[in-house]
């Protein structure tokens, strides 16, 4: 593929509205002007070096903590950077599991993790762990009770997300947490809190969770920065070994300039909390509703209302490729993506859709939009005018008219 030849061949379209933050997010200009001077006027030294430059970055660092930590009800102490989400997850995961492998060898997660929780949970049914993949209901809703029958005394780790990245769907964690906590009290609690962070409350100390993971460009803030919450007395063990700088569990430079940045996406996703959440919510609805009033043989993915997180839209536009979608859509300037395998990295379609019964096919055709505070109704109305025609015309060359 000459990627500068279909570049040219595309051209950029009048109007660009961006819904693929699920994948990797834009940033908004006040995040890069907090980020800037750390590459170059203030902080850039070594957080960990005493004198001026990393006396600058260590400060940065902990002022990012403080806000951080803030959001979520935790203290600065608790807050562990990573270089990304998948990374907290594996250090969940398998540091979790190594730090406390007398408690026991079941693992529990839900079948819709994302695969960066599912992945290291199959790695250590490698070493003699057994790992129990709990279902959804056709919502993408765990049972709490589900999880309940297969707690034992020999349980060590349950990973469960709060709010799925594909579908939306938010799971009655605290409840989930009540029933296991009663059942075995030394359970290692985990949520990938990802998708959920900055779009439902989340406080750790009333959920009494004891690990949660966080991203920074699923905020409006940068990819490659993520953190870990390790409730203080949990033991985790490092997962990478090298020269340690101020984290005890995640050696190397900590990446200054996208920490700050990170906590300035997550101070803004914060500020207006209330009016982002009922704003994202009613675009998102607006959305919703009008793709599937406008264009006929369409399924939604996930729940509706309340049970659903205030950004996601998942809909399959049966008797269509989702790759022939995200090309067709992105000609006007809208830009998704699918959870079908030929848009995938993966070769197989999502296994989220599937988990929740969709067939192959309605998988192949789904696409995904991720609503953020700074999209408007215009977008939405944009999105509305250009969908139907489109998937008009992707049906009529399929059919072969
Ligand atoms: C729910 C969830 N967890 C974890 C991750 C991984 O985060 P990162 O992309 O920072 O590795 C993602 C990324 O999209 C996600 O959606």
């Amino acid at each position: 593929m000459n990627v500068e030849q279909l570049l040219k061949a595309h051209g950029k379209p009048e109007r660009e509205v961006y819904f693929d933050n699920e994948n990797s997010g834009w940033i908004s200009q006040e995040v890069v002007d907090a980020m800037l001077p750390y590459f170059n006027k203030r902080g850039y030294g070594h957080p960990s070096i005493t004198h001026r430059l990393g006396w600058e970055a260590y400060e940065a660092l902990y002022n990012a903590s403080e806000k951080i930590a803030s959001t979520i009800n935790s203290d600065v102490k608790e807050i562990t950077y990573t270089h990304s989400g998948t990374e907290a997850n594996n250090l969940a995961i398998i540091g979790g599991v190594r730090a406390n492998k007398d408690l026991g060898k079941k693992i529990i997660v839900s079948s819709i993790e994302h695969l960066s929780v599912i992945f290291p949970a199959e790695k250590l049914s490698e070493y003699g762990f057994n790992v129990i993949k709990i279902p959804v209901n056709n919502e993408g809703i765990v049972d709490p009770h589900e999880i309940g029958k297969v707690i034992d005394k020999n349980t060590i780790l349950v990973s469960i997300m709060y709010v799925n990245h594909e579908i939306g769907s938010i799971q009655p964690l605290k409840e989930i947490i009540d029933i296991v906590r009663d059942k075995n009290d030394k359970v290692i609690i985990h949520t990938d809190a990802a998708d959920a962070y900055g779009r439902i409350p989340i406080d750790v100390k009333k959920l009494d969770i004891d690990l949660m993971t966080l991203s920074g460009h699923k905020i409006g803030g940068p990819r490659g920065v993520g953190c870990l919450y390790i409730r203080d007395g949990v033991k985790v063990d490092k997962i990478i070994y090298g020269q340690l700088s101020t984290q005890e569990l995640w050696p190397g430079v900590e990446n200054v300039p996208l920490i700050v940045g990170f906590s300035k996406a997550a101070e803004m996703m914060f500020k207006n909390f209330e009016k982002n959440i009922r704003h994202m919510r009613h675009l998102r609805d607006t959305l919703m509703n009008g793709i599937l009033t406008s264009v006929d043989e369409t399924i939604l993915n996930g729940p509706r209302g309340d049970k659903r997180a205030p950004d996601n839209v998942n809909i399959s536009f049966l008797h269509c490729e989702g790759e022939a979608i995200t090309v067709e859509l992105s000609l006007h300037g809208i830009y998704v993506s699918s959870g079908s395998a030929c848009t995938s990295r993966i070769l197989q379609p999502s296994h989220v859709l599937l988990a929740i019964g969709r067939r192959y096919e309605e998988a192949h055709g789904s696409i995904l939009f991720k609503i953020i505070p700074s999209h408007t109704m215009d977008d939405i109305k944009y999105a509305l005018k250009i969908i139907p025609k489109s998937i008009n015309r992707i049906r009529k060359i399929s059919l072969g008219e």
